[in-house]
């Protein structure tokens, strides 16, 4: 009966996930997107290879999988938004704000996030129309630096989200993911077997696997804390909102590993693959590094190292390279739609709009910033630093905080006893309050702290 009553909270416009599979797929589907193919391997290119992989395993096992554990129990036990969910748990003036804080992430994250989609899609249409004879539609659609372009491009996706989340949330979000992610990490694997055979990736691989620990400095913590919550969805509540529409039946932990083993697995493959192609394309002359050892461009590296692979393989690199860039197309769709649903599910429940009005203003909204984006691609790499860097981490402390010492972990181990019946006696329970109390909070916030040095 309370299972009912909270799936369906508060306003009729909210929803519930259809099967037990639609929560950890929606979840996963947000996970893994850009963030992982985009943003890891440049990071790892960016920050010295292997050390920046192993600080990046440990930044998210250690502190993403405890804080996502938070974010679902607190969207679950309340059925709310984040801004509600921490006004329901507390009397705390404060604490909304950072749910509010999180809602502004979410909505900056997506302004530039969109364009990157835009030219991971246009990159799927650059192979076909190469194929097909359309030459100068094929440069147009690859040009990462044509303003207007850019904006087409991400309207057009822009609008693919919307559409999506006006559809409500189990029928849009649930489906997409089931195929996608399976056939991703087939291309993945295939294309990373044939890397692995061009006489030059040797170099990429020990690159990749080797640790020079020398090189891990505050910079790469920093940078490896960031890297974990973007591509984990959190610090900014989209987990808090995702697991609003979850059922009593569930079990958290469990979901919440099933989620991080999935997109941390296919983050290290794409590093696996991108890494290595990246030091083949330097050895058939494309430019990848300064004489400094900085990434000449990092914002669009991944799209300059990518199609030149599949170029290279004649004929069927066409077949992989489309199939390839609408897998990352779909698959980023999913993380948009998991950063639109924030500020819509706030909308709906705190000024009682309905969803299509609220997913068609703000979508629309946000997509008014993309347009600047477009122009000015240079400008995503501030919004990287504001937003995911120090936005995301800061809200993963914040969440950690207000469990530990506001709401307490023993009602937080409550609300995950549904579904997880013995969770009194497990291991899981002696551990996770010592994380969210202690390890996750001080780590975060040593890593802010250190970050101040570096600027
Ligand atoms: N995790 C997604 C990716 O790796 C991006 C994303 C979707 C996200 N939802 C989010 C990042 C919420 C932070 C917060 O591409």
């Amino acid at each position: 009966m309370e299972d009912n009553l909270l799936a369906s909270a508060s306003s009729t416009d909210r929803g519930s996930w259809n099967s037990k599979l639609g929560f950890i797929l929606a979840a996963a589907g947000s996970a893994v997107g850009l963030g992982n193919i985009w943003g890891f391997p440049t990071q790892v290119a960016d920050n010295g290879g292997a050390a920046f992989l192993i600080i990046y395993l440990l930044t998210s096992f250690l502190i993403g999988f405890p804080v996502m554990v938070a974010e679902i129990t607190i969207g679950r036990k309340t059925g709310k938004n984040p801004v509600g969910a921490f006004k329901a748990l507390s009397s705390s003036k404060f604490f909304p704000l950072v749910g509010l804080w999180g809602v502004i992430c979410g909505v900056m994250i997506l302004s530039f996030y969109t364009v990157i989609a835009g030219w991971a899609f246009g990159y799927a249409f650059e192979e076909i129309f190469y194929t097909i004879g359309l030459d100068q539609a094929a440069v147009w659609i690859q040009d990462v630096g044509n303003g207007s372009k850019n904006a087409l491009v991400a309207a057009v996706f822009m609008l693919a989200t919307i559409k999506i989340i006006t559809g409500g949330v189990s029928e849009g979000i649930e489906r997409a993911t089931k195929t996608m992610m399976p056939l991703l990490i087939g291309v993945l694997l295939i294309m990373i077997i044939y890397v692995l055979f061009q006489p030059g990736s040797s170099e990429g691989i020990v690159a990749y696997l080797l640790p020079d620990f020398s090189l891990i400095d505050s910079d790469l913590i920093f940078s490896a804390m960031g890297q974990s919550f973007f591509s984990l969805s959190l610090g900014m509540g989209a987990l808090i909102t995702y697991g609003s529409y979850l059922s009593k039946k569930e079990n958290i932990p469990q979901a919440a590993a099933f989620v991080t083993l999935a997109d941390v697995g296919i983050a290290f493959l794409a590093g696996l693959l991108i890494i290595p192609a990246m030091y083949l394309a330097q050895s058939n002359g494309v430019e990848i590094f300064k004489d400094s050892g900085q990434l000449i461009d990092s914002t669009t590296l991944v799209f300059t190292v990518l199609p030149a692979l599949f170029h290279s393989m004649g004929t069927i690199g066409v077949i992989f390279g489309v199939t390839f860039f609408l897998l990352l197309s779909i698959a980023a769709l999913t993380s948009t739609i998991s950063l639109l649903e924030v500020p819509v599910s706030y909308a709906i429940d705190e000024y009682n709009v309905t969803r299509k009005k609220s997913a068609w203003t703000i979508g629309l909204g946000i997509l008014a910033i993309s347009m600047v984006i477009a122009f000015r691609p240079d400008f995503i790499d501030y919004f990287v630093i504001v937003f995911n860097n120090i936005g995301l981490p800061a809200g993963g402390f914040l969440i950690s905080v207000f469990i530990a010492y506001i709401w307490k972990t023993d009602n937080a181990l409550e609300e995950m006893s549904h579904g997880f019946a013995g969770i009194k006696e497990s291991l899981f329970a002696k551990v996770w309050p010592v994380f969210i109390k202690y390890i996750c909070p001080l780590a975060i916030l040593y890593t802010l702290i250190q970050m101040i040095g570096i600027f």
